[in-house]
């Protein structure tokens, strides 16, 4: 392809350099008629994210996943706080050539066809038409939509799930480096959504750094490197899966005989049939055999039972929120 394939200033960018790192973020925002009213649907946030991981900004609805999208593109100022996008400073334009952004509800323009909306989103980057002629029908191939559709219909006529493609292939006509997708998969039948999946999935293995926003846990569970929770604007966790999900693991175990007595209290949802007991246990396993041995006790079974996204996402709302219904 051409050198503009290359961004001029990726030679600036040290490998190590992380893709996203913000301080303190915090949006507010003064509504209402007489604009007396103050929300904040960011405070304070804090995050990284490394070059080449995929990061999923997970949380409710009115969280403030979409604030956060806009304070990093510079689509709204932050009202504090400070960060590096590519190492340059939040706001700066110079990165925009190197970001590509698929909005929530993206708007198209109904009377083109999509290949003509690509090549118009292609001069606002100033591709050339040679580059274009050439990635355009990649891009098509890469998110599943067929040329002759792409050139002959119009966008009016497309499905939910080609539009979300094509806003895709826009996020992607510039071979941005670092993409954001917000809530890529939601209104999408299960068909669209695994390949949204694969199609993100494929940009990992390209090397790019996604972040994206969802609240369907299914797709992050697959997807992603590395997640953070926000709940009510504050960023509450952020880690890998293994570090969030790893916190909350328990061991189911079985056995029988023993002196129950020693042990019983100890673990969670204990169950005595005749001789037979079974329990959950949330600490150290090298404890739980000791408890188990020193009681004489013989085991027959031990599971270790991770606590699914799901369940680790409504316990973290519920602590947060308090016990209301989740709307995820
Ligand atoms: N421009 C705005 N003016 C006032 N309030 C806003 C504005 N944008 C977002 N909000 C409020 O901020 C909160 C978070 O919104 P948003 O970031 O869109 O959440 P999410 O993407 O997690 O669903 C919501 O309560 C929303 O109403
Ligand atoms: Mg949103």
């Amino acid at each position: 392809m051409s050198e503009t394939l290359t961004p001029p200033q990726a030679a600036a960018v040290t490998p190590s350099e992380p893709a996203i790192a913000v301080q303190g973020l915090t949006k507010t925002y003064r509504t209402g008629f007489w604009m007396n009213k103050v929300v904040s649907p960011l405070k304070d946030c804090s995050l990284t994210v490394a070059r080449g991981e995929t990061f999923g900004l997970l949380g409710p609805n009115g969280a403030g996943k979409t604030t956060t999208i806009k304070c990093l593109l510079g689509i709204v100022d932050p009202t504090s706080g400070s960060g590096t996008l590519l190492g340059k400073p939040l706001g700066d334009r110079s990165i925009k050539q190197r970001i590509g952004y698929l909005p929530e509800n993206p708007y198209f323009y109904d009377y083109l066809t999509a290949w003509e909306f690509l090549h118009f989103a292609g001069q606002v980057f100033r591709l050339p038409n040679c580059v274009l002629q050439e990635r355009i029908p990649q891009l098509l191939e890469l998110v599943g939509l067929s040329i002759d559709t792409a050139r002959k219909k119009q966008l009016r006529t497309y499905s939910k799930g080609m539009l979300q493609r094509t806003g895709m292939a826009q996020a992607l006509i510039n071979d941005p480096e670092l993409v954001f997708l917000d809530e890529p998969m939601s209104g999408l039948d299960p068909i669209g959504r695994y390949q949204m999946r694969e199609i993100i999935l494929s940009l990992k293995q390209q090397g790019k750094t996604v972040f994206f926003n969802s609240h369907i846990l299914a797709d992050v569970e697959i997807i992603c490197n590395r997640v953070g929770l926000i709940i009510g604007g504050k960023l509450v966790q952020q880690g890998t899966l293994d570090e969030l999900l790893g916190q909350t693991q328990t061991y189911v175990v079985h056995g029988h005989d023993g002196d129950v007595h020693q042990f019983q209290d100890r673990l969670e949802h204990f169950h005595l049939q005749g001789s037979h007991w079974s329990g959950e246990w949330g600490g150290s396993l090298p404890e739980l055999l000791g408890i188990l041995t020193g009681a004489g006790a013989v085991v027959t079974d031990l599971r270790l039972q991770r606590q699914s996204l799901e369940e680790y996402f409504v316990d973290q709302v519920r602590a947060v929120e308090g016990d209301r219904p989740v709307s995820v």
